[in-house]
């Protein structure tokens, strides 16, 4: 599959090698342009290339955005239109600004700005660390990344792409749903087998 990246930071890079490691192809983007990331995709290997934003979503399937928050507006509506978007983003006052969403969940705001792109929210649970190996399969614990949205078709995707990279995915309904996975959660940064994931959202209920 073809998978645009937004974002080539800790979360961005990451996942990119991830997928590319997987056999996917991968454009990553970012702020400073494609030379900025020469290091980064030679690094990653063939299935990795440089892009410009708007190249990078005009050339996934699936398009990951790790950037922070406070950047979506600079997200390129009319190209992610029709496209499974991925929010790996996390709203954090501190960084981002205080903002009123008005009792909307930060991914509702993204797929207000996004009309007509698949949001799902998924890989934003998950320091970043912990993502770059706790997929190995040699590992007897496999842990869980939370994946919402309102499209089950994009979730399926999207979860199909966790498992490849060695994680379990576990769907926690619609994008309204996604306020479980932000920050301050009890499942947002933390290590959870599904068992642990399991119990953990039942006593959140
Ligand atoms: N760090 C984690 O472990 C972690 C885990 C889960 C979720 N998240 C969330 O994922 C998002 C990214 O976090 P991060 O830690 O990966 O951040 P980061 O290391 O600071 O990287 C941010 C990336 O976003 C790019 N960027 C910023 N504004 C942009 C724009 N307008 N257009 C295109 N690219 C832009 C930056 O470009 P340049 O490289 O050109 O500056 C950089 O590559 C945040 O919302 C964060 O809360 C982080």
């Amino acid at each position: 599959m073809d998978i645009g990246i937004i974002g080539s930071g800790s979360i961005g890079a990451t996942a990119a090698r991830l997928f590319a490691g997987a056999g996917h192809n991968v454009a990553i983007s970012n702020s400073r342009g494609p030379e900025s990331l020469r290091d980064l995709v030679s690094d990653i290997g063939e299935n990795a290339s440089a892009a410009s934003v708007d190249e990078a979503a005009d050339f996934g399937e699936v398009v990951l955005v790790a950037i922070p928050f406070f950047a979506y507006e600079a997200l390129p509506a009319d190209r992610l239109s029709g496209k499974i978007v991925v929010d790996a983003t996390n709203y954090y006052p501190g960084r981002d600004g205080e903002m009123d969403f008005g009792g909307l969940t930060s991914s509702e705001v993204i797929s207000g700005h996004l009309s007509g792109a698949l949001l799902v929210k998924a890989f934003n649970t998950m320091y970043y660390e912990t993502l770059a190996t706790g997929g190995d399969p040699s590992d007897n614990v496999q842990l869980v990344l939370f994946v919402s949205g309102d499209e089950v078709e994009a979730k399926s995707v999207v979860s199909r792409l966790i498992e490849e990279i060695g994680f379990a995915p576990k769907d926690l309904g619609s994008l309204k749903g996604s306020s479980r996975q932000q920050p301050g959660s009890p499942i947002y940064n933390v290590r959870l087998t599904r068992e642990q994931a399991r119990e953990t959202l039942e006593d959140m209920d």
